[in-house]
């Protein structure tokens, strides 16, 4: 176990600033895994700017997870970092022995399609034993607790809209009811890690509750989702690799407003309840694509890569690609009363500005083993790709 005290790089999130603080301040620390990955990281960032109280970030730090993201609260005493397995019983039975947090707010994961396609077997040990583990570790500890501690406890497993399946263009939005029907390893891994966590609620009691959510984007997102990895293409002048005819939709959030949707959940959701959680903001991709390449186009106009449009290359299609997701939130907009901040349009252009304000992370991040990733993923996928049509010359 490595705790705490790194150094690290200030990737220019503040934690503090201008944020009018919430009432709650936790009394005793919550236990989050995988905080040092994408949204983990911006949750952790925002717990702490809400001045709720004292994290313990259990985070293993794959490729995926960074201190770097953490840079902002170095130092900070409400922020206990250590490097660790969700997989590792005994560590886990300690951290919550140690600490005794009310709750647990599981985000650690190996997260990324592509990478369950070519290589599974780390998806079903992080997703499935992992939360199993944490499972087992919390029902022990919860048994440590004395009444009142124990009725205040939650686990709260995050989790996302992909154990649904896929839709085509006229089905309705995916329901807290619809039936699971995952299609990607990585969906298949987190759907059962969804059945576990709901297993534990109803034989052992477990006060768990879910968030299916839809795809984020923001800051601090490791390039080999579509977003980071279309802007840090297109800023260095680098083909854009659309998959098959970009047509497929996905629903977008930005990434603090799923924080706020665990916070508001975590603070008011029913025990034993599942909540979708989604931003209204279906994109068909290459309408994303170009979405992008038109903000890089207005943000950086001395660009040497303008028109950035040309820089997009149809490249062969992902295996079983899901065609279309989107969420219906009506349940947590009614019942607890979360509402997106941002638009697709104003958390855009926020993501694109910090993507170009924090070129040294990006570096930082896609440096190394990075380039493997890559030369693996796109090398099979005939990286030189098509140019679409209509983006050569004008648009
Ligand atoms: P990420 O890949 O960016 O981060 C995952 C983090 O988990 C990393 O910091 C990694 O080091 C850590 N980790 C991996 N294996 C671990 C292990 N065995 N023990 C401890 N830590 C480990 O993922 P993300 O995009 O931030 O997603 C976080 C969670 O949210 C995941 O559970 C994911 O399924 C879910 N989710 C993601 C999205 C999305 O769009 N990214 C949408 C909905 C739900
Ligand atoms: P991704 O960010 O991997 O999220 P998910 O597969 O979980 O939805 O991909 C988002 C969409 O973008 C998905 O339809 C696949 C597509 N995509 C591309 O077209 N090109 C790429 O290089 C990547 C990474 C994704």
């Amino acid at each position: 176990m490595k705790s705490s005290g790194f150094a690290g790089f200030a990737g220019g999130l503040t934690p503090t600033t201008g944020v009018a603080l919430r009432m709650k301040r936790y009394a005793r620390p919550i236990l989050v895994t995988g905080g040092a990955g994408f949204i983990g990281s911006n949750f952790v960032l925002h717990w702490i700017s809400q001045n709720h109280g004292q994290v313990i970030n259990l985070d293993l730090l794959t490729y995926a997870g960074n201190l770097c993201n953490l840079a902002p609260i170095e130092g900070n005493p409400d922020h206990v970092f250590v490097q660790g397995d969700i997989c590792n019983r005994r560590l886990v039975d300690q951290l919550l022995a140690e600490h005794r947090p009310s709750a647990v707010v599981h985000f650690a994961a190996e997260s990324h399609v592509d990478r369950s396609i070519l290589g599974p077997e780390a998806f079903l040990r992080t997703n499935i034993q992992g939360t199993f583990h944490l499972l087992e570790a919390t029902r022990a500890y919860l048994a440590t607790l004395e009444v009142d501690a124990r009725a205040e406890f939650r686990f709260l497993h995050v989790s996302t809209d992909e154990v649904y399946g896929t839709l085509g263009p006229n089905d309705p939005s995916f329901h807290e009811n619809t039936p699971f029907a995952p299609n990607s390893p990585y969906a298949a891994s987190k759907a059962a890690s969804d059945h576990l966590v709901r297993a534990w609620v109803h034989t052992y009691k477990l006060p768990a509750l879910i968030t299916n959510c839809s795809n984020n984007y923001g800051p601090l997102q490791f390039p080999e989702k579509l977003l980071p990895l279309m802007i840090n293409n297109a800023i260095s002048g680098k083909p854009l690799p659309v998959y098959g005819d970009g047509r497929q939709v996905r629903d977008w959030l930005f990434v603090v407003d799923h924080c706020r949707a665990i916070e508001t959940v975590l603070e008011k959701g029913k025990i034993g309840e599942t909540y979708n959680v989604g931003g209204g903001n279906q994109q068909a991709n290459i309408d994303v694509v170009h979405m992008v390449c038109d903000l890089l186009d207005e943000l950086v106009p001395d660009s040497p890569h303008k028109l950035h449009r040309q820089l997009i290359r149809f490249v062969e299609d992902r295996p079983g690609h899901d065609r279309r997701y989107a969420i219906d939130a009506h349940k947590l907009e009614t019942e607890l009363g979360w509402r997106p901040q941002e638009t697709f349009a104003t958390g855009l252009r926020k993501t694109v500005q910090w993507y170009l304000n924090n070129r040294a992370w990006m570096e930082e991040v896609a440096s190394g083993a990075y380039q493997n990733w890559v030369n693996a993923n796109y090398g099979q996928r005939g990286a030189a790709g098509r140019a679409p049509a209509a983006s050569k010359g004008a648009r």
